[in-house]
């Protein structure tokens, strides 16, 4: 993942910068050498310092004065006139005297006091960087050894402005590089940090997140299997660190989301008696909350973990943690993984009335056929608890509760019958529905929301009164 590569990406930059220092500090000898049209030039060698390649025949980048000149011309900020012979310091003015035919001299105008100062036979450049030997050694060892040198914050950030472009540069192909890591590539450095026993439980969670992101793709919730990741996420179900089982159950219920594939392997894998043993005992509610998605996402759609989930007792475990759930939220996402297992299987054997059916859809059909989650609804309290939740204030938890009053009603109906608490929300919430789609109707809404759940309020009134 990007963030994941990215955290390289501080050290490729400083060891950019070092390098770019350096290049800098290169091209200004090399520029002075080359721009200097006879020494002095911008750099200067200071008293008592080794000169650069001296001794071994090298570019010359001192500036000592020849030692033939009669004098150097120092430069003020008044034009005067160069005699004969005399060297004139890089960066000054030079003109030529139309008049007298003599060239004058003064100080470049930008550089204000002058950069100049003699320093016994020698003229010294006060601004331009002036390195010794031995200082430059310094820094190729620096450089060397990945130190950080000390420059001034201020200088940092003009070397920085001057060379922006150059960074942005480096970043784009460092963002490259990345891009080009393959998502299996990516998977397979997650799981090993995921599964190295020196990872704190952060370095662990956030392996499992950026895992979490990947596994959406459908081969890469199918690679998650041979990479031995799979066994890894069922594993973190029942370790120690809450954490970790929280984002485990994540992964989990994303990696088998829409994806049968991965779905069995979860199943046979045992991944249904873990997220089960979380539900029944006592967990944080974040833990729990993202255990019931990944139950909900194993049992969609695959009536083989529909059959296990009711052997190992699982809507005993969803009825025992309705009743202790600490909020609606929790028991809403609840009542909706009934009501989906409910309407799925309906839904499957009405698509049989006018669809031509094949060997594989014969087979679902019999696989469903297996799963009698109906008849023990009543006995399990659902009857009772469901239409508990009728009580939110919530019009979309209040809609969806009626659903599955409704989808339940073959099992639970004179259950229903009997409750009075149920028969006396039904008529508070007609009446209050009823003055809703009043307003609604005002507001020219004809076939508005809060018509379709007085509509679904009527159905359920006239069935259990
Ligand atoms: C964990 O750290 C120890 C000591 O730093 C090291 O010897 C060992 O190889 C590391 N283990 C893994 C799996 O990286
Ligand atoms: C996880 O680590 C264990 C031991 O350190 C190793 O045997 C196992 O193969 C690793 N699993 C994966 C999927 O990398
Ligand atoms: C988790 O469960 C497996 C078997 O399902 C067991 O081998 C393992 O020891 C358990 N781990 C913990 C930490 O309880």
């Amino acid at each position: 993942m990007l963030s994941a590569a990215a955290l390289d990406w501080p050290r490729i930059q400083q060891r950019g910068g070092l390098e770019m220092r350096l290049v800098l500090w290169l091209l200004c000898l090399l520029f002075a050498a080359v721009a200097g049209e006879k020494p002095p030039s911008a750099v200067a060698v200071v008293e008592g310092s080794e000169p650069i390649g001296a001794g071994n025949g090298e570019a010359r980048v001192d500036d000592e004065p020849d030692r033939e000149d009669p004098e150097v011309f120092l430069p003020t900020s008044q034009w005067q006139t160069l005699k004969p012979g005399q060297a004139v310091p890089a960066g000054s003015h030079v003109r030529l005297n139309l008049q007298t035919g003599q060239r004058e001299v003064k100080l470049d105008e930008d550089s204000g006091a002058s950069k100049y100062v003699r320093d016994g036979q020698r003229l010294v450049n006060t601004q331009s960087p002036s390195f010794t030997a031995q200082e430059l050694k310094e820094a190729l060892k620096m450089f060397k050894e990945g130190v950080e040198d000390s420059r001034t914050p201020e200088e940092e950030a003009s070397l920085k402005a001057k060379f922006r472009p150059i960074d942005e540069l480096k970043r784009d192909m460092a963002e490259l590089d990345m891009l080009m890591e393959t998502d299996a590539q990516i998977m397979r450095r997650l799981i090993t940090q995921f599964n190295n026993s020196n990872s704190t439980v952060e370095e662990k969670v956030k392996a499992l997140v950026d895992l979490e992101y990947l596994v959406h793709q459908v081969d890469n919730a199918q690679n998650l299997v041979p990479m031995g990741g799979m066994k890894l996420v069922i594993d973190a179900l029942n370790g120690t660190d809450f954490r970790l089982q929280e984002s485990a159950a994540f992964v989990l219920g994303s990696a088998v989301s829409s994806n049968p594939a991965v779905q069995v392997e979860a199943v046979d894998g045992g991944a249904l008696q873990k997220l089960l043993m979380l539900l029944a005992t006592s967990r944080p509610m974040n833990v729990k909350k993202k255990v019931l998605f990944a139950v909900a996402s194993l049992l969609r759609h695959f009536p083989y973990a529909q059959s296990h989930f009711l052997k190992l007792g699982g809507m005993q475990v969803l009825a025992d943690l309705f009743q202790t759930a600490g909020g609606d939220a929790l028991r809403l996402r609840i009542v909706t993984v009934i009501y989906d297992l409910i309407i799925e299987k309906e839904l499957i054997s009405q698509t049989g009335l006018d669809y031509i059916p094949d060997s594989s859809y014969q087979e679902r059909l019999r696989q469903y056929d297996q799963v009698s989650l109906l008849p023990a609804l009543p006995e399990q309290g659902w009857c009772h608890l469901v239409p508990e939740l009728l009580a939110s204030q919530d019009h979309d938890w209040r809609e969806k509760t009626l659903r599955a009053i409704l989808a339940m009603m073959p099992y639970c109906q004179s259950d229903y019958q009997q409750n009075s608490v149920l028969l006396s929300s039904l008529s508070t919430l007609q009446k209050q529905y009823q003055e809703l789609v009043l307003i609604e109707q005002d507001l020219g809404e004809e076939d508005g929301y809060f018509g379709e759940i007085l509509t679904l309020l009527d159905t359920v009134a006239l069935i259990v009164q």
